[in-house]
């Protein structure tokens, strides 16, 4: 079971098409949660159903109420793609303030659950003076980060290429790997 967490960053509109349809296709089974923004960007579009149609699971975007059963299953490996500046920050920090950070904290910190996080960053977000510790912190906890410069270049903002996909094959590659 592969928990696919997804942020409001450019290329979440393709997640599904990216990563969940491709992950099932090489024998996962797949559990979505969304940061809230990412969950009202994909609801508006009717892509969050899309998701649930796919997975054949509810799409996480808030977090249970007490007494409320768990609505997915227990996971195998993590990947947080696309991961926006601001949630790796949270993540780095260990700041939980939403479902999909909840999850994935934890996971963080849970003895031999694999977790890959692909930054959907450009190199303003990546000069920020607390960058560099925030990418060492997820490192130093074992998240395999996806942010070599030849499977995403950095550009300044507004400067990117336009329609450039993200690198859904490389994320699930890492995924493989660190699922082994
Ligand atoms: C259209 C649009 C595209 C965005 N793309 C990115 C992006 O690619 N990377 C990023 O770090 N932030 C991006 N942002 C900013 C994030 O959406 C914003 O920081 C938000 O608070 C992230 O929330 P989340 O991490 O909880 O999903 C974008 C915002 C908008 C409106």
């Amino acid at each position: 079971m592969l928990g696919v967490v997804g942020s409001a960053a450019g290329g979440v509109e393709a997640l599904r098409t990216g990563l969940v349809e491709p992950a099932i296709d090489r024998g996962w089974q797949v559990a979505v949660t969304l940061t809230p923004t990412a969950g009202q960007w994909l609801r508006l579009t009717g892509e969050a159903e899309r998701l649930e149609e796919a997975t054949g699971l509810p799409v996480r975007y808030e977090p249970r109420l007490p007494g409320d059963a768990r609505p997915h299953p227990q996971v195998d490996c993590y990947v947080v793609a696309p991961a926006s500046a601001n949630t790796v920050a949270k993540l780095a920090m260990g700041l939980m303030d939403n479902q999909a950070l909840t999850q994935v904290g934890e996971a963080i910190g849970t003895l031999s659950l694999p977790v890959v996080v692909f930054p959907r960053v450009n190199a303003a977000h990546a000069r920020h003076p607390a960058w560099e510790h925030h990418i060492e912190a997820l490192r130093s906890g074992g998240v395999r980060v996806v942010d070599e410069p030849d499977v995403w270049p950095l550009y300044e903002p507004r400067e990117a290429p336009a329609g450039r996909d993200l690198p859904w094959d490389a994320v699930l590659d890492a995924v493989e790997a660190s699922a082994k």
